[in-house]
C-alpha cells in the first residue's frame, strides 16, 4: 500500500507540471432539510474552473426513503422530464433512470445527517446555457430546484 502510494505520488511529480497548472477545482456547497428545501437557489461556477466539486449536506433527521435528497444537474429544459423519468427508478438508483444521458452530474440520494459529493468537469457545460439543479426524489423538484450559472 505504501509503495503504491509512493508510485502514485511519483507519477504526479513526473507528469508535466503544465498539465496541472491550469486545473482549478471549484468547490460548491449546498444544504438540504427535512422541510424539502435547499438553502440555495443559485450556484455560480467561474469561467476558469476546470471542474466542480459539489457537496450536498442533509441537515435534517428523516431517513432517505422518507425525505431523500440528491443534487442532479441538467439543462433547464431537461430537468422536469428527467425528474419524471426518475419517479419509478427507486432509491437504489438515486431516482434517476439508468443511463440517462441528459444528466450532466448527480450525487447519490442521502438521508438526514448525511453528506455526499460529486465532481464533474466544466467541459460538460457551455457558457450562456441555462442549467437547473434539482432533487429527483419523487415530488421534490416542485420545491427543490435552482439555477447553476457557468462563466
Ligand atoms: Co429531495
Amino acid at each position: 500500500m505504501k509503495t503504491l502510494r509512493a508510485i502514485a505520488c511519483l507519477s504526479l511529480v513526473l507528469a508535466a507540471p503544465g498539465a496541472f497548472a491550469a486545473d482549478k477545482v471549484c468547490k460548491l456547497e449546498i444544504a438540504s432539510t427535512d422541510q424539502m428545501s435547499y438553502d440555495k437557489k443559485e450556484l455560480a461556477v467561474a469561467a476558469d474552473c476546470t471542474s466542480v466539486e459539489l457537496t450536498l449536506k442533509h441537515t435534517g433527521k428523516l431517513a432517505v426513503a422518507q425525505m431523500g435528497h440528491n443534487w442532479v444537474l441538467t439543462k433547464t429544459a431537461d430537468a422536469q422530464p428527467v425528474a419524471n423519468d426518475g419517479l419509478t427508478a427507486g432509491v437504489a438508483n438515486d431516482h434517476i433512470k439508468k443511463g440517462d444521458t441528459r444528466v450532466i452530474a448527480h450525487t447519490k440520494l442521502i438521508g438526514g445527517g448525511q453528506s455526499t459529493s460529486v465532481t464533474f468537469p466544466t467541459s460538460a457545460l457551455k457558457k450562456g446555457e441555462a442549467y437547473t439543479f434539482f432533487c429527483s426524489f419523487p415530488g421534490h423538484i416542485a420545491l427543490m430546484k435552482g439555477t447553476l450559472k457557468f462563466g
